[in-house]
């Protein structure tokens, strides 16, 4: 019986056939919710042979090396940015993510920023609730529409492709802009354009990010990149906060360089910028757009699914390394 080691709680319906085979500690007392120190993780995983893991938990080369009874290493999530995936190799781990189950989720969630930008309602439930709809209004927060715009999409993977799908839907026009081209059937079936960052910057009414965190995405929207945008243009952030430069971002907002934006990841969560809150077309969230009980089920599941693999001896499914 191995001793499998969880950050924090997970659905239960996903965990059971772990729990039936393995030894299970869920880390539910010592960090809730909360990001968990190096330290913190290094204290779970003490003499775990496994380690389920999340986005908000740190595992850099110190953190894995201190790990030494490990042997797997299941990431609840598609990123895996939190963890130093060359360093796992290194050590002979065997990491393992949850790709495909979170897809239309976060698609949905890019999408609903975007409506709740575009239409202002996070303006229009506070002007509700404060009591000042005193009857219908020929100009009450006017919004955009998304029919006939263009929406440049950034990284055009499988969330990236779910939110084109979406977007046909709405009448928009699709650009993207992705390290390779999309293969030409996909490009066929989302009538999705290749185009320079330079090009989906400047030809975007709507900018949304599915790219993954790494050296070449880091600030990619940077203040150069917020300037180039159409003063009337929206940014979506559903990929991972570190691709925006927060502060540029607030700066360009307050200068009116671009419309608003829906933001669902920071680039210091928990923390997010205060000049954010200040902002009347800027909706947020805390890091939800996976947050449905199908997709967190399957999450988990599969977590399950690589751990039991690896100590049964059969070949571990979604693998990163
Ligand atoms: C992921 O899967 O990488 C998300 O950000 C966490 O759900």
């Amino acid at each position: 019986m191995a001793h499998v080691a969880v950050t924090r709680p997970l659905p239960d319906a996903g965990l059971a056939p772990l729990r039936a085979a393995h030894d299970v500690h869920v880390n539910d007392e010592k960090s809730g919710g909360l990001p968990m120190s190096e330290q913190g993780v290094v204290e779970l995983a003490q003499g775990a042979d496994a380690l389920i893991s999340t986005v908000a938990d740190p595992l850099p080369a110190s953190v894995l090396e201190q790990c030494t009874h490990l042997r797997v290493l299941a990431q609840f999530g598609v990123g895996v940015d939190n963890i130093d995936v060359a360093a796992a190799r290194e050590l002979g781990l065997v990491v393992t993510h949850t790709p495909g189950v979170l897809t239309d989720a976060t698609a949905d969630f890019a999408v609903a920023l975007l409506l709740a930008v575009a239409r202002r309602l996070r303006a229009a439930d506070q002007f509700v609730r404060d009591g000042r709809f005193e009857g219908w209004e020929t100009t009450l927060l006017l919004g955009m529409e998304l029919t006939g715009k263009t929406l440049g999409i950034v990284g055009m993977g499988r969330i990236g492709q779910a939110v084109a799908r979406r977007a046909i839907g709405f009448g928009m026009d699709v650009i993207y802009y992705n390290r390779h081209p999309a293969n030409p059937t996909v490009e066929r079936r989302l009538s999705a354009r290749y185009v320079s960052l330079e090009t989906l910057l400047t030809e975007s009414d709507v900018v949304s990010l599915h790219c993954a965190l790494n050296d070449d995405s880091h600030h990619l929207i940077d203040a150069d990149a917020l300037r180039q945008m159409k003063r009337s243009a929206l940014l979506v952030n559903t990929a991972r906060g570190p691709v925006v430069d927060e502060a540029a971002l607030v700066e360009a907002l307050d200068a009116g360089e671009i419309a608003g934006a829906g933001l669902d990841v920071f680039e210091h969560e928990p923390e997010v910028h205060p000049g954010l809150l200040e902002q009347e077309r800027v909706v947020l969230a805390p890091h939800l757009a996976s947050a449905t009980v199908e997709a967190r089920t399957k999450m988990a599941r599969m977590c399950s699914e690589a751990v039991l693999a690896t100590f049964s001896g059969g070949e571990v499914p979604y693998r990163v390394t």
